[in-house]
This record gives C-alpha cells, structure tokens and sequence, in this order.
C-alpha cells in the first residue's frame, strides 16, 4: 500500500484525504492519504522521517512550506516561490514542488479563460507569491497589488515583467486587465472584498483563492459585474490534482476528486 498524506500545524480540518482518497478509490489503487501534525519547529525533520518510513508524497501546508525546502531537492519553480507544497520521495533525494502555482493556471484553464494578456495578483504573501509565478510563467503580465506595499514591490522584483502597487491603485490596474485573482485572506471572516466592485468589469476572469464561504464577496461583485468566476475550490482541487498525478503517475480523475471535495465543503 502506498501512504500519502499532509504536514500542517493545525491540519485538522483538512479537505485533502476526501479528495485524494476519492481519486485513489476511483482508479482502484491500493494507497491512503492521512494527515500528521508534527510540532511547529519540525518541519524538516518531518520530511527526513516521512523518507525513512517509506511514505511516497506528501503535501505540506502552514507553517511549513517554506522549512521543509531544507530537507527536499527544490524544483526550479518552487525554488523560485520559496516554498514547498508537495514533497515527492521516489528516488532519492525527496523531491520539493510547488503545485500552487500551477493549481491557479489549471482552475483557470478549466474555465476557458484564456491565459494571456494581464493578470492583476491581490496579496503577496505565500498564496500571491505563487500565483504571481505561475501566471508569469504562463506569459502572462502580472501586477501585484498589496496592502503593504513595499512586499508587493519586492515580489514584482522577482517576478520576471511584474510591476508592484498598492491597493489603491486597483481600479487602474484592474481597467485593462483580463484575469484577477484574489490571494489575500479577505472575504473568508466577513462578508468583505479586498476589491471595489466598481473596479470590476465584464472583461475579466476572476480566481478567489478563499474558498470557505466557496461564494465570496468578491465573486457576488464579479458575477453582478458580468466577470466569469472560478471560486477557490478549483484552485485547491487542481492543487491536489497535480500532486496526485506527480505522485501517482497516473491522470487524475479530475469528476471525482471534484464531487467529494465540494460534498465535505
Ligand atoms: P497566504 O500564505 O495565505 O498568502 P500570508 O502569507 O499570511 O497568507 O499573506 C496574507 C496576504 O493577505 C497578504 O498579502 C496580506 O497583506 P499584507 O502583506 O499587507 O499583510 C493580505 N491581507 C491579510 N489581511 C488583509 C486585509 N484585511 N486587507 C488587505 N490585505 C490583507
């Protein structure tokens, strides 16, 4: 039996073991997905232990992702974003990715919205950071825009072509833009938006990486405005969808792994 599972601290409320073991069932392999709570300070102990046991992937989520780069040979992207989502450990060394980034690209890609054009990146933490690389990489013009500015401006450093600015700027950047996506943390404690809805137009696709409420304010503003929406369940699922198939080498069953994941949401 093959083991899969999560590093987190808390991992308790975790929708990964729904989601990968729906897929695991649906293609008939013999592997589990469980979820371990080492204490804050062990990430990278962690991973070092998961090789000795022999588990073959884990995912890894706060306060984690960018600890466990110390115990992992990185991946070029993930290297770039500084941290690590999921650990792959066949071979030798344990592999470090990043499947965030390609998480937003593939929610996107699911939607027909076209990647191409500019994308406006709200937030420049973990989530903004991968996001931002990832649609980069896609040839896409990224502005990021975060409340603290000065993050902002060093992530736009980074990312190759990106520019870096406040959030008062959102409606000017947002005038000409194709794709939004939401990486802040607004909008999941209240009923609230990083975004002004009048900044928001019919030409826009917009991601939400928050997805517990799966409707946020941001995507009600969007819709109301005629944007197509992709709410922060694709993003976590075609998270998971990509590790999985790092892992398991097989294509994931995209249906299923979706229909368990929006039952337990
Ligand atoms: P994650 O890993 O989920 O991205 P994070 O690294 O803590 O989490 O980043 C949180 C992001 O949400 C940051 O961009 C943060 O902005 P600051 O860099 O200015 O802190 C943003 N954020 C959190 N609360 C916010 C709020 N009330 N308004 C605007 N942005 C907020």
């Amino acid at each position: 039996m093959d083991v899969y599972g999560l590093i987190g601290n808390p991992v308790g409320h975790s929708l990964s073991p729904p989601m990968h073991e729906a897929g695991y069932e649906a293609l008939g392999l013999d592997a589990r997905y469980v979820t371990f709570e080492p204490p804050a300070d062990a990430g990278a102990e962690a991973i070092d232990a998961a090789a000795t046991l022999g588990i073959a992937g884990l995912n890894v989520t706060i306060p984690f992702k960018q600890d466990v780069l110390a115990a992992v040979d990185p991946a070029p992207l993930a290297e770039r974003i500084g941290a690590v989502n999921t650990v792959d450990f066949a071979g030798g060394t344990p592999t470090g990715y990043n499947t965030d980034a390609v998480g937003a690209v593939r929610a996107l890609e699911h939607h027909d919205v076209s990647l191409s054009g500019t994308a406006v990146v709200v937030g420049a933490g973990g989530a903004g950071r991968a996001v931002a690389f990832g649609l980069a990489d896609e040839g896409l013009s990224v502005r990021v825009a975060n409340r603290t500015e000065s993050k902002a401006l060093g992530l736009a450093d980074e990312v190759p072509g990106a520019t870096g600015h406040g959030l008062g700027s959102l409606a000017d950047l947002l005038s000409d833009a194709d794709i939004l996506v939401n990486c802040t943390s607004v909008g999941m404690e209240a009923d609230e938006t990083p975004v002004p809805a009048g900044a928001l137009h019919g030409d826009l696709a917009v991601l939400d990486a928050v997805y517990t409420p799966i409707e946020t304010r941001l995507l009600r503003d969007a819709a109301a405005a005629g944007a197509t929406t992709v709410d922060g369940a694709w993003m976590l699922l075609y998270q998971g969808v990509e590790a999985f198939e790092r892992w398991t080498g097989e294509d994931a069953p995209v249906d299923r792994m979706n229909g368990r994941l929006r039952e337990r949401l």
